[in-house]
């Protein structure tokens, strides 16, 4: 009877500690790794962060994707400072299949899979803020599960010198009164690939 009750017990534990469909515990927040018991694979897997900036409210924003050459079942995503490794700025527009998690007793400053069925996710997305401008320079860290048994561990993004970029000031996009939305479009669209080279050559400064 003893050795049933383990038994029970230790497959009961052992399935909680590694389906995690509620996606990662906080215990999980500052060392990122999965409390699977399997050692991850090396190299990336496939796998990336990627973030480019949003323009479009008040403040600048920023869009970070994950995305990879196979699907992953689990994530654990956080943005960090470089300066001491600290979580930073606070995340929304969560997509389906995916929660806010609470590190360090802050406020959903870090993301993870909420994913019961184990769909397949190939390619997601966020918004993410900056508390404050002088959190940067900031990179993006990420965790992918693919099985339990396959788990890739400190994805990092490139370096973000300036989280609070403001979007280029050119002549060539100021058509505002214009007032053609297919022109505004347009100029938005130049605007846009002129701040992404920005962007880049920022990150080749951080690194
Ligand atoms: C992931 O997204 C980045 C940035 O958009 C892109 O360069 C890369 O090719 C994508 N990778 C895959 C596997 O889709
Ligand atoms: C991945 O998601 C981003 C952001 O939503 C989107 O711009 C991109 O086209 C998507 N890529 C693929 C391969 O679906």
């Amino acid at each position: 009877m003893r050795a049933v009750c383990s038994l029970l017990l230790v497959s009961a534990l052992s399935a909680s500690v590694t389906a995690y469909p509620n996606g990662a515990p906080r215990a999980a927040c500052d060392s990122m790794h999965p409390v699977h018991g399997h050692k991850p694979q090396p190299g990336t897997g496939g796998y990336g962060v990627f973030p480019e900036p949003d323009f479009t409210g008040t403040r600048t924003k920023w869009t970070i994707t994950l995305n990879g050459t196979s699907a992953f079942h689990g994530f654990l995503l956080e943005a960090r400072s470089t300066r001491g490794g600290k979580i930073v700025g606070r995340w929304s527009h969560l997509p389906p299949r995916t929660k806010a998690l609470d590190c360090d007793g802050v406020n959903g400053n870090a993301v993870t899979h909420h994913n019961h069925k184990r769909k397949d996710m190939n390619n997601i997305s966020f918004t993410w803020a900056a508390s404050s401008c002088k959190d940067a320079p900031v990179y993006f860290k990420a965790t992918f599960v693919k099985h339990y048994t396959k788990i890739y561990e400190g994805i990092t993004s490139d370096v973000l010198n300036d989280v609070c970029l403001r979007p280029p000031k050119c002549q060539d996009c100021d058509v505002s009164k214009a007032g053609r939305r297919k022109v505004l479009g347009q100029a938005r669209a130049r605007c846009r690939d002129a701040m992404r080279a920005n962007t880049l050559s920022l990150r080749k400064n951080g690194k």
